[in-house]
């Protein structure tokens, strides 16, 4: 893409870049090296959340060098576009059965936490064997139980950022990296 995104009145334009491909490239390779080593022997299986952990997933999934099965299941939450008021409707449920698999939840971002809290405990009342969180990014001053969260790949400020599968109004999730949206 081109540097200039402002296509459509209205919308946000990323601005300065605040983790860079080549950062984003590195830490998903020690998060599958982490990933390889603690389920050694296991066959897990990755559940990412659409949209926005779509490329993360695929990344993390050929850094884990172990035989993974993969789910997807989107989500939409109620309220303001964004901030999630903690009420989470699934959208796209997942295909497989979690009863006794070795479930890694895979997300783009931790904000409030609220999110991943309702996922978990949806996802728990379905018997894995164990389930654990891996988020891409987690703002500061999320809310969420940190022992929730065994695999993070950044730890960010509170600011709203678009790039690398994390939009705003849909756009911007094809960018490399991951940007700041200026408002
Ligand atoms: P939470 O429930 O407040 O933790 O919000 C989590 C969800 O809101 C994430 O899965 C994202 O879809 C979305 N979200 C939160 N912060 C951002 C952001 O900075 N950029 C893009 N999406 C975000
Ligand atoms: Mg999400």
């Amino acid at each position: 893409m081109g540097a200039d995104h402002s296509t459509e009145p209205g919308i946000p334009i990323p601005g300065p870049v605040l983790v860079s491909a080549e950062d984003l490239a590195n830490r998903v390779a020690e998060l599958g090296a982490r990933i390889t080593e603690d389920y050694e022997g296991k066959s897990p299986l990755l559940v990412g959340v659409l949209k926005g952990a779509f490329m993360f997933m695929s990344d993390l999934a050929r850094a884990i060098d172990l035989p993974v099965e993969l789910d997807f299941m989107a989500v939409s939450s109620y309220g303001h576009s964004t901030r999630s008021s903690g009420v989470v409707r699934i959208v796209k449920d997942l295909d497989l059965d979690l009863a006794d698999r070795d479930v890694i939840v895979v997300e783009d971002i931790v904000d409030s936490g609220l999110t991943l809290n309702y996922l978990r405990k949806n996802l728990l009342g379905r018997n894995p064997a164990s389930l654990e969180v891996c988020a891409l990014l987690v703002h500061e001053d999320h809310k969420l139980d940190e022992k929730i969260l065994k695999y993070e790949g950044f730890r960010i400020p509170p600011k709203f950022v678009v790039g690398y599968g994390l939009d705003v109004a849909q756009k911007y999730r094809n960018l490399s990296d991951i940007r700041v949206v200026e408002n």
